[in-house]
C-alpha cells in the first residue's frame, strides 16, 4: 500500500475513457501514446504530445526504478505509432538493441531533418567520458543549427533521447536552445536523471512532462508539488513505488496541469510480436523484426512507414494488411509470397486479397 484512496484520487482519474480496456488494444490510440495503467482504475494513460505545453520530457528516479525501461518504450511508440523521427545519444549502448529493429537506422542526424531516415543512433559507449561528452555536445549544438535551418516546426516532429547524461552534458549549449525553442520547430528532448534537481530550474520549468520514479529525495518531490500546484499530501510515499510505477505530471496548452500515478509502464513484451489476424478463425504471431521485414521488402521508405502506421496496432487483420499495402503501392504477387513466408495460408491470403481489392476499389 503507497497510500489511501483519498490521497491517490485526484492522482488517478481515468483520462477521458470511461471503459477501460487492455493495454493492448489502446496502444494504437490516436490521442497519444500508451505509458501505462492507471493505480487505481487500471484505466489507460497517455501521453500527448501534441496537447503538452511543449514536447520535452524529463524522467527522474533512484537506479533500477524504471527510467530506461519508459524511454524505450516511449521511443519504440514515436516511431511506430506518431510519425515522428528519433535520434538516440546512447552513453550505456542500452538501446543498440532496439534500434536494430529500426530498418531506416544510421548516424547522419541531418537525415532527420530531411526525413530521409526515422532514427538516428549515436553509440558512444565505446568511448572514453572525455570524448563521449564532447561527442553529446557536438550532436546536440548540430541538432540546434538544424532545428533553426529548418525555419518551421517541418513535416515530423523530432525527439532527442538522452538517458542518464543529464549531469555531464547539462553545460551544452546546443541543449540549452533545444530546451527553450524546440517547441517552435517540432524538436522534443527526452532526458533522465537520477535526482530531478539535477537539472536547472530553468530547464524544468521548460518541461512540460515529467516522471517520476521511485526515489527517496524529499525534495524532488517538493520540486513537482510546487511546480504543478498539487499537495503534498496527494503525492504517495514515492519511496516505496514498485520498479516500472511512476508519477506522470504533464502542463497541457490549456496551461491545466495534470497527474497520474501509473501502475507499471506498459512494456516493451506487449509491442514485440505482431498478431496477424482473420477474424477469430486464423492468428499469425511474428516478430515486430521480422514484420518490419517484410514491410520493407514489399514498399520502399514513406511508403514502408505509411503502412506501419496504417496498421500501427499489434494485432492487424489480414484484410487491413493487405489494403495498407496494395495502396503503398506493393506489387501484388511481392505480397503474396511475403505473406506465405510468413506461414499464412493459401486460403486465408485469397480470401482476404479478395476482400482487400474490393475495399481498395471502392475508397
Ligand atoms: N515497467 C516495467 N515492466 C517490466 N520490467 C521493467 C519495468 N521497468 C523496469 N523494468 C526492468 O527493471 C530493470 C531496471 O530498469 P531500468 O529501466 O534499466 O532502470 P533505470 O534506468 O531507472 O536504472 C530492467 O531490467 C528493466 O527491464
Ligand atoms: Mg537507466
Amino acid at each position: 500500500m503507497i497510500a489511501n484512496s483519498q490521497t491517490l484520487s485526484p492522482l488517478i482519474c481515468p483520462q477521458g475513457s470511461s471503459e477501460p480496456g487492455s493495454a493492448r488494444s489502446y496502444a494504437q490510440s490516436r490521442n497519444g501514446i500508451l505509458i501505462g495503467m492507471s493505480y487505481r482504475f487500471a484505466a489507460p494513460v497517455f501521453l500527448d504530445l501534441c496537447d503538452a505545453m511543449n514536447p520535452h520530457i524529463l524522467i527522474c528516479g533512484m537506479t533500477g526504478s524504471g527510467k530506461t525501461y519508459l524511454t524505450k518504450c516511449i521511443l519504440m511508440r514515436l516511431l511506430s505509432f506518431c510519425d515522428a523521427n528519433v535520434i538516440a545519444i546512447d552513453f550505456t549502448g542500452e538501446y543498440a538493441q532496439l534500434a536494430e529493429w529500426f530498418y531506416d537506422k544510421g548516424s547522419i542526424p541531418e537525415n532527420l531533418f530531411t526525413a530521409q531516415q526515422h532514427m538516428c543512433y549515436l553509440g558512444l559507449n565505446q568511448m572514453d567520458d572525455t570524448a563521449r561528452v564532447d561527442a553529446a555536445c557536438a550532436t546536440l549544438d548540430l541538432m540546434a543549427v538544424l532545428m533553426r535551418q529548418r525555419g518551421g516546426s517541418g513535416p515530423r516532429p523530432i525527439f532527442i533521447i538522452i538517458d542518464e547524461a543529464w549531469k555531464l552534458i547539462k553545460r551544452s549549449k546546443g541543449l540549452e536552445v533545444i530546451i527553450r525553442e524546440g517547441r517552435k520547430y517540432g524538436v522534443g528532448l527526452i532526458t533522465s536523471s537520477q535526482l530531478l534537481q539535477d537539472s536547472s530550474m530553468e530547464v524544468m520549468s521548460n518541461v512540460a512532462t515529467t516522471f517520476v520514479f521511485r526515489t527517496t529525495n524529499a525534495h524532488s518531490l517538493e520540486i513537482i508539488a510546487r511546480s504543478h500546484g498539487i499537495s503534498m499530501g496527494a503525492i504517495p510515499d514515492m519511496r516505496a513505488l514498485d520498479r516500472g510505477s511512476c508519477l506522470m505530471v504533464s502542463i497541457h496548452k490549456s496551461a491545466n496541469t495534470s497527474a497520474f500515478l501509473i501502475r507499471s509502464v506498459s512494456g516493451l513484451e506487449e509491442m514485440d510480436t505482431v498478431s496477424i489476424l482473420k477474424g477469430k478463425k486464423m492468428e499469425v504471431k511474428i516478430g515486430i523484426r521480422e514484420f518490419n521485414g517484410l514491410i520493407n521488402s514489399l514498399c520502399t521508405g514513406d511508403a514502408a512507414s505509411r503502412v506501419r502506421q496504417g496498421v500501427s496496432s499489434p494485432r492487424i487483420e489480414l484484410t487491413e494488411l493487405i489494403c495498407a499495402l496494395i495502396e503503398a503501392g506493393a506489387q501484388r504477387r511481392g505480397i503474396l509470397c511475403g505473406l506465405r513466408k510468413i506461414g499464412i495460408q493459401d486460403c486465408d491470403i485469397a480470401d482476404s486479397f479478395a476482400m482487400a481489392i474490393a475495399r481498395v476499389n471502392t475508397k
